[in-house]
């Protein structure tokens, strides 16, 4: 069993108040809180080792590359992938993206087919239309459900012989549906298409294991699993980093330079040009350390706990309606009151202590199909606790009283 107050005094910042209140932090999807020992990681690297890497004979140098690769590889584990060079460090789940739609450019070719799905993020649509606009690729949708899901039955159709790539992401960050990748996988894979996954809000509740999943592609940030802003991983299958050419050209990407002929670096170093986040990249390592020291079942089965209570309680709130409903979601509740504007409820909530997300959430299209302007999103973590949720929804009446 999870001791939730003994996790909680590991986050420093849940200790403070907001506008005189304490701290209700419920914006988990946007950017979870970081564990004192992730904060000790980052303060330890610029007090003790703070140097570039795969660079010097000295020792600092030394120091921090292994360091460096050492979180590689415990990244690698974490993801089960074969190789600890099939890991890429990036400065986020957005660079990740990127990193592979700039490669597929100059694999694509015009008329090639690319499906998305209607839940994805902006950052998961954006790349893939430039990248259309650049090759002549036609961009597809799987189109969603009432409830949230994906209808899987119109990706059966949109699939054949010219679709190359499907994008998808594991969970949607605007409603926390969890999708059926492992279908979605294995239907592409059938008329030979690659599949990238967007793990940026699975990650936080989910052990993904990617040579279990057979994906091509896999991406996620440090941010949302404890560890800081500006790192993250592109995870790919070795055939397909081989055969992707480089994202930027610089230092440490390379095996020789002349005028007349560069030679690139072997992986995961071709990905890889200039001074990465080396600290970053090390404290993300401590971050998985940490979150897989609680355990990722655990936490899966405390977060449902919470959604389940979130849930019921709201529901007993007159005009509200939830947005999202599957059974198969994690612990994010998106939701509206009657015509009241998002935006109104959340100002009330925060100077109450309370921290949502409000808007669109970056899926425009999401809310598009609701016809809504937007949303109040709670996020929940495994830090979190009823007795907070309680306040939140006392929280939320009062706020209603004022619009009514
Ligand atoms: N993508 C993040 C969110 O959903 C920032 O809030």
């Amino acid at each position: 069993m999870m001791n939730v107050d003994k996790i909680r005094e590991d986050f420093p910042i849940l200790k403070r108040e907001v506008h005189g209140k304490p701290l209700v932090y419920f914006d988990n999807a946007a950017t979870s809180q970081t564990p004192q020992i992730v904060i000790d990681a980052i303060a330890d690297y610029y007090s003790n080792y703070n140097s570039n890497i795969h660079r010097g004979v000295h020792s600092l140098s030394q120091e921090a590359t292994d360091k460096y690769e050492e979180a590689r590889i415990k990244i690698q584990h974490h993801f089960n992938a074969k190789h600890a060079y099939e890991i890429i460090l990036t400065s986020g789940t957005t660079d990740s993206i990127n990193m592979v739609a700039a490669g597929f450019a100059d694999i694509l070719q015009k008329g090639d087919e690319i499906i998305v799905s209607a839940l994805e993020h902006h950052s998961n649509i954006v790349p893939w239309q430039m990248l259309c606009t650049k090759t002549g690729a036609i961009l597809k949708v799987i189109p969603m459900l009432q409830d949230g899901s994906l209808d899987m039955k119109v990706y059966e159709e949109l699939l054949n012989s010219n679709t190359k790539l499907v994008f998808c992401n594991h969970v949607s960050n605007a409603l926390g549906t969890i999708n059926p990748i492992e279908e979605i996988i294995k239907k592409a894979h059938a008329v030979n298409a690659a599949v990238l996954i967007d793990g940026a809000q699975a990650t936080p509740h989910i052990k993904p294991d990617v040579q279990a999943l057979d994906v091509d592609f896999y991406v996620a940030s440090a941010h949302k699993l404890c560890g800081p802003t500006g790192v993250g991983l592109l995870y790919g299958k070795q055939e397909w980093l081989e055969k992707l050419p480089p994202y930027q050209g610089g230092g440490e990407m390379i095996a020789t330079v002349s005028f007349e002929k560069t030679t690139y670096a072997g992986l995961p170093h071709k990905f890889e040009a200039g001074t990465p986040n080396i600290c970053g990249g090390i404290a993300f390592g401590v971050a998985l350390d940490y979150m897989n020291s609680i355990g990722f079942s655990e936490i899966a089965a405390y977060e449902a706990t919470l959604l389940e209570y979130a849930t019921t309680e709201l529901l007993k709130i007159d005009g509200v309606k939830i947005f999202g409903t599957t059974a198969h979601k994690t612990s994010v509740v998106s939701f509206n009151v009657a015509d009241i504007h998002p935006y109104d409820i959340g100002t009330i909530l925060d100077k109450l202590g309370i921290a949502v997300r409000t808007g669109h959430h970056c899926a425009q299209p999401i809310m598009d199909f609701y016809k809504i302007p937007g949303t109040i999103r709670a996020s929940f973590s495994f830090y979190n606790t009823k007795e907070e949720i309680a306040i939140f929804i006392t929280a939320l009446k009062r706020a209603i009283q004022m619009f009514s």
